[in-house]
């Protein structure tokens, strides 16, 4: 019997940058993210003698050691929360290039969660909110938390919650304009470690709270512009404290200014372009109005010497 599940990407608009405990990825602020459903994982799980994990398809990408250790890590510890004695065959695959440099954490932590309540239900008759879900896949990888809950999702560090919030901006256009597929030096998980070394750092929590406000307001009046400008400094905030920190790291490549002077040169000249953020690595994802779609269609020519991800959003 295979118990299979499917969970989707995340763009946080306001960043999870720093915890407050390391055990179980409980944040130093609150953070909102825009799912994106095209950017999937896909697990499956098979009872066997033993936890190991492998490519859900033949030629699908290897996990690194730390990854796969990270991975089966995660399903042996829900084993032990649930009191589950069998062992399992773990696969899973993206539906995205694995060498894209947008594999995220957040789809797979969730799938793989997803696809263990999926046996929990199926064959011990366990049941548990989707909020429990996403509380308890956050302890695997934090954002993936977010996964749960869309389009928009609010993961509150006050209320320790995890929950959809609804804005009536929707089906946003999103394009992930991959830079470099260099693989990362510094992990995330490194980078929330490291950002504590910043003299920055102290006062992250009230800037981000701040701005969740700000957003959440120019969101509910639909003021792009503002919400561009809140979006832009979150992210340039986030890395503020990469280059400040003890040692400093960056994920900043010549192709990642180009894209964001590119965004700069259109909002300047037209007052209006797309919300534009980058995480932890040097891609840059802009997301557009359904109205702007010629604009995104520019944007996609233009940025043609970079491999450009597109995804135009579902009219409902
Ligand atoms: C920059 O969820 O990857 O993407 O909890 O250690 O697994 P761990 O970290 P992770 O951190 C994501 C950081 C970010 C911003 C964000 O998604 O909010």
């Amino acid at each position: 019997m295979k118990y299979r599940a499917s969970a989707p990407s995340n763009i946080a608009l306001i960043k999870y940058m720093g915890k407050s405990s390391y055990d179980s990825n409980l944040p130093s602020n609150s953070s909102l993210s825009y799912t994106l459903p095209h950017l999937k994982t896909e697990v499956e799980l098979e009872v066997s003698d033993k936890t190991q994990w492998k490519p859900l398809r033949d030629g699908g990408v290897e996990l690194s050691e730390s990854g796969y250790k990270r991975f089966t890590g995660f399903l042996d510890k829900l084993c032990d929360t649930y009191d589950v004695k069998e062992h399992f065959t773990v696969r899973s695959a993206n539906n995205f290039p694995g060498d894209s440099g947008l594999a995220s954490s957040a789809s797979s932590f969730a799938a793989l969660t997803l696809s263990f309540f999926e046996y929990l239900k199926t064959e011990k008759k366990i049941e548990v909110s989707r909020e429990e879900m996403a509380q308890i896949s956050r302890q695997g990888s934090g954002s993936s938390c977010r996964s749960f809950f869309g389009p928009w999702c609010l993961w509150d560090s006050k209320e320790g919650r995890v929950r959809e919030v609804e804005f009536p901006l929707k089906n946003l256009i999103h394009l992930a304009v991959v830079v470099s597929r260099d693989k990362k030096k510094v992990a995330s998980s490194e980078a929330h470690r490291r950002v504590q070394t910043s003299p920055l750092y102290e006062t992250r929590t009230g800037r981000a709270e701040n701005r969740l406000v700000e957003l959440t307001e120019s969101f509910q009046k639909e003021d792009w512009e503002k919400s561009y400008q809140i979006v832009k400094s979150e992210f340039w905030d986030m890395m503020g404290l990469f280059h400040t920190s003890d040692p400093g790291f960056s994920y900043l490549k010549p192709g990642s200014q180009e894209a964001l002077n590119l965004v700069d040169d259109v909002w300047e000249e037209k007052k209006d372009g797309p919300l534009v953020t980058m995480d932890a690595g040097p891609n840059v994802h802009l997301l557009f109005r359904q109205d702007q779609d010629e604009m995104a269609r520019e944007f996609e020519s233009k940025l043609s010497n970079f491999s450009v991800m597109a995804y135009r959003g579902v009219i409902l």
